[in-house]
């Protein structure tokens, strides 16, 4: 095997037939560290030579196969996917405290326009996050034949790239929620399948420090019997490819913590970790939401009554009874409450229910870092320290 410094994806390109240049540019991308100049640095062992050749005329190969060996996917130290212990409870904890990010930021029209920057990933690394839950709004990004576009993977691979070099776990989610519950069929479900098909190749050599999930909320006219066909197709075209990738999945109607008993998961296959979501009370956590029949109805307090405790923990040891009984580790992909709620009772419901979930031994992601729910507020570069702090407490002093 051969290792150098670094190699110039220019170069490399240049020697590209120039009708494959687009889609190795993608696959150059997802598989090392991409710079701006263009230098892609070496920071490992490449796997497998094929991806990269496909495509080019047959007398630049050695060449390019040179470049190849070279390439590799990760931040120093993460480990390629198949030398990777892929056992799915020690990939949760690995996933620990998390963050929805990016699902709302302007940056996938263009990357001037984005809100995300690039240091956010060491704020987040800095205040103790472990994890980032990227929400992909993708099938707007597909061209007339479903091909996710080369400017939206550069997005993607960017956030990527900068998440693991600060050593935060990635979950790739697909957040086409409204598209696939509203009209499951026709166009929308081969779009789901050709998401898949892609992302799954794009992303086979990334470290298992990256997860796929399947879809955000299925609900509405992908009822839970149909999601079980959804999520049992997908599963296959990603287990082509990553064949020991962990792979996230919900239950229907909404990932509600109380329909886990409606998910139907393949018996051998044990490297998946199944996620709830947790917005109970909704009349609290979504009061004064524009998105819902609560826009009007503000001023509801969480005040941890024994009785709010009791309800919560009661949802929660029914989904962790589950979890034992199936041997199935549990992911809360998604809680929060929302900006217009009283501060302090949000910041009570905040701790209480990531607190509920470490005592279970789950992960967790906070919805959301910017747009709504805020933990961040882009506008005065600052944390909203509340709600950080209810997530991610400080130790007690010393002594
Ligand atoms: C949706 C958001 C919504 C949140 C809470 C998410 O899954 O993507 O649009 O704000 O749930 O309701």
């Amino acid at each position: 095997m051969e290792f150098i410094e670094s190699f110039d994806l220019a170069k490399l390109l240049r020697v590209a037939d120039p009708r494959s240049v687009k889609s190795l540019r993608r696959r150059v991308m997802s598989l090392c560290e991409y710079r701006s100049s263009g230098v892609c640095v070496n920071i490992g062992r490449f796997e497998s030579r094929n991806i990269l050749i496909q495509g080019m005329k047959t007398s630049k190969i050695p060449l390019v196969v040179g470049c190849a060996a070279i390439l590799v996917w990760g931040a120093g130290g993460a480990t390629a996917q198949s030398e990777s212990k892929t056992d799915a409870f020690a990939q949760n904890q690995r996933l620990g405290r998390g963050v929805n990010i990016l699902g709302y930021d302007p940056i996938w029209r263009s990357r001037d326009q984005g809100r995300f920057k690039a240091g956010y990933f060491e704020k987040l690394k800095v205040a103790g996050f472990n994890s980032v839950r990227i929400n992909l709004h993708a099938f707007r990004h597909m061209d007339a034949t479903n091909g996710l576009k080369p400017s939206w993977f550069e997005v993607l691979d960017w956030a990527v790239n900068e998440a693991q070099q600060q050593g935060l776990a990635v979950i790739l989610d697909l957040h086409e929620f409204n598209a696939l519950g509203n009209n499951p069929t026709g166009d929308n479900k081969e779009k789901f399948l050709a998401f898949w098909r892609q992302v799954a190749t794009h992303y086979q050599y990334a470290p298992a420090t990256v997860f796929f999930e399947v879809l955000n909320e299925p609900f509405g006219k992908l009822t839970p019997e149909l999601w079980n066909e959804f999520f049992a197709e997908a599963l296959g075209i990603i287990r082509k490819t990553n064949p020991t990738r962990t792979v996230i999945a919900g239950p229907g109607q909404w990932n509600q913590i109380g329909r886990l008993s409606e998910l139907r998961l393949p018996e051998n296959d044990r490297n998946l970790i199944v996620t709830v979501h947790f917005y109970e009370p909704f009349a609290f956590t979504h009061q004064g939401a524009s998105w819902t029949d609560r826009k009007d109805k503000l001023g509801f307090d969480w005040k941890a009554t024994p009785e709010e405790v009791a309800a919560l923990n009661r949802a929660f040891d029914k989904a962790d009874a589950w979890s034992k009984a199936n041997k199935r580790p549990l992911f809360l992909g998604e809680f929060g409450a929302y900006d217009r709620g009283p501060m302090e009772s949000r910041t009570r419901w905040t701790a209480a229910v990531a607190r509920a979930a470490e005592a279970r031994g789950w992960s967790w992601a906070y919805w959301q870092f910017d747009s709504d729910f805020i933990l961040y507020d882009v506008k005065r570069e600052a944390w909203v320290e509340p709600i950080r702090d209810a997530l991610v407490p400080k130790a007690p002093p010393a002594g």
